[in-house]
């Protein structure tokens, strides 16, 4: 099923980046030659997107929008209809998928955190994720360490349909290694219903006082089902400084007008005589 509409929350203040983000919004911070968020925009359009709503704070002359609609449009992304929703106040994930619950209206939707992305977005993972969805939600997830199981969202899997498919009955947001139902952690990568929106707007505050979109995930998870697609390695957490500077390296790489020069350039730095 062709899904049409991406949600990408791109509000947040960044903390874990800071001093890079006191002004500039984290979405904004550059890989390269491009910010982050176009990165995820184009893995969006790779998906069959053809709307995009981006869920943005309150900044006056909001810069993630202005990106994408002044001036000539960015190659690649012609065609593309943009829409800006905004989140006033930080009231979690799910308020802010909830916020672009008007521009979506009765479809499905595919929904990618800009904190993470792929190298190469033309060889992105999130097709895969769009391929089972049967009105269930489909949810990107991946072997988390146990140290890090408080740091993701954690699904109970049902069982196992394949080699990367598994039937999924509910979700925690950051369990901790000792309430975790599995080792699979949701890496910002879902397709849902449209009745997600429902299910938002009847949530109570959950982790951390906030409107947490696994709660959702939970409730509908555990009524009707859904299902997880496991992602391998190459999804990069830019939320953080490492992820920032692997993701400048991966996509340094896998340019090819860049790559072989910068490749030689590591090399001489990484045996020490850079
Ligand atoms: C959010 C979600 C969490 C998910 C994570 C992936 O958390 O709430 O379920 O596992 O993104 O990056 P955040 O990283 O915004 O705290």
């Amino acid at each position: 099923m062709a899904i049409e509409v991406a949600v990408i929350p791109c509000a947040g203040a960044g903390t874990r980046m800071r001093p890079a983000t006191r002004v500039l919004p984290k979405a904004m911070i550059p890989v390269v030659d491009r910010p982050v968020i176009q990165y995820v925009v184009e893995e969006a359009v790779a998906c069959g997107a053809r709307e995009v709503v981006l869920v943005v704070d309150e900044r006056p002359g909001d810069p993630v929008m202005s990106h994408f609609i002044e001036g000539e449009p960015i190659e690649g992304l012609e065609g593309i209809a943009f829409v800006a929703v905004s989140q006033d106040e930080p009231r979690g994930l799910g308020d802010a998928v909830l916020r672009a619950a008007a521009a979506v209206g009765d479809r499905p939707f595919v929904c990618l955190l800009s904190d993470n992305m792929f190298p190469v977005p033309s060889q992105a993972f999130t097709p895969a994720l769009v391929e089972p969805y049967d009105g269930r939600p489909v949810l990107a997830v991946r072997h988390v360490e146990g140290d890090l199981l408080d740091r993701y969202g954690i699904v109970d899997v049902d069982e196992h349909l394949g080699d990367s498919l598994v039937s999924v009955k509910g979700a925690v947001e950051k369990p901790g290694a000792d309430r975790a139902p599995s080792s699979l952690g949701l890496v910002g990568r879902y397709v849902f219903p449209p009745i997600v929106f429902q299910v938002l707007a009847g949530l109570d505050p959950g982790h951390g006082g906030e409107i947490q979109l696994t709660d959702a995930i939970h409730r509908i998870a555990s009524d009707g089902g859904a299902l997880g697609r496991i992602v391998d390695d190459s999804l990069l957490d830019i939320g953080v400084p490492l992820g920032l500077a692997e993701a400048t390296a991966a996509v340094g790489l896998a340019r090819p007008d860049l790559a072989v020069r910068y490749r030689e350039f590591l090399e001489r730095i990484l045996k020490g005589s850079g």
